[in-house]
């Protein structure tokens, strides 16, 4: 049921990087899903079912599939600051201030790289300050990463997010595609974890 173990087996490394002590230590959960749609869809089901009264933020703006499918999984919908359009880039200091304000223990998506419409993603020290502030806030980051070597060309670095808010101790969801970096589009090639 829960999919190709092998598989499973080589997208927890990618996400995590080869040497992962979680891995090590089995700790991660994950499921191969119907692609990156196919994640995202599991795990708004698994919010609205373990965590019945959460909401989840989204950038504005975002793929628009994320609305839908937290939409169809009944689970309410807040946005956070993103795109800045005078500078075209991050509006980094709405964003910090959207998630200071979200109350403690929300579900902020971030989009792990290659940000889905605008290609704007956050440097590694805004990730640190991200990473930082939505743990002071007890919130629960669930990453989409549907380009994973589509931004920088190398998906250790693409990586780099998950990385941070690894070292930093956070529980966190991941889904991920395999759509376009492994051009497996109409085989739907995802994974939960
Ligand atoms: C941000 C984002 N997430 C998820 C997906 C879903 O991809 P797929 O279901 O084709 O793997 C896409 C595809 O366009 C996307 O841009």
């Amino acid at each position: 049921m829960g999919g190709s173990v092998n598989m499973v087996e080589e997208t927890l490394k990618l996400a995590y990087g080869e040497n992962s002590e979680l891995i090590k230590d089995k700790r991660i959960a994950a499921v191969q899903a119907l692609s990156g749609t196919g994640a995202c869809r599991l795990f708004a089901d698994f919010q609205k079912r373990f965590c019945p009264d959460s909401q989840i933020y989204i950038p504005v703006p975002t793929w628009a599939n994320h609305h839908n499918i937290w939409r169809d999984a009944h689970v309410p919908q807040k946005t956070f600051h993103y795109y800045h359009p005078q500078s075209k880039g991050l509006d980094f200091a709405g964003l910090v201030d959207d998630i200071k304000n979200a109350p403690n223990g929300s579900f902020f998506l971030l989009h792990a790289c290659a940000h889905n419409p605008t290609g704007v993603d956050p440097s590694e020290e805004q990730w640190k300050e991200i990473s930082k502030k939505i743990k002071e806030k007890g919130h629960f980051p669930f990453f989409d990463m549907a380009y994973q070597g589509f931004a920088s060309g190398d998906p250790e670095r693409d990586a780099k997010a998950i990385r941070i808010f690894l070292e930093d101790g956070h529980l966190l969801g991941i889904a991920q595609s395999y759509a376009k970096n492994m051009g497996l589009y109409g085989q739907r090639v995802g994974c939960l974890r």
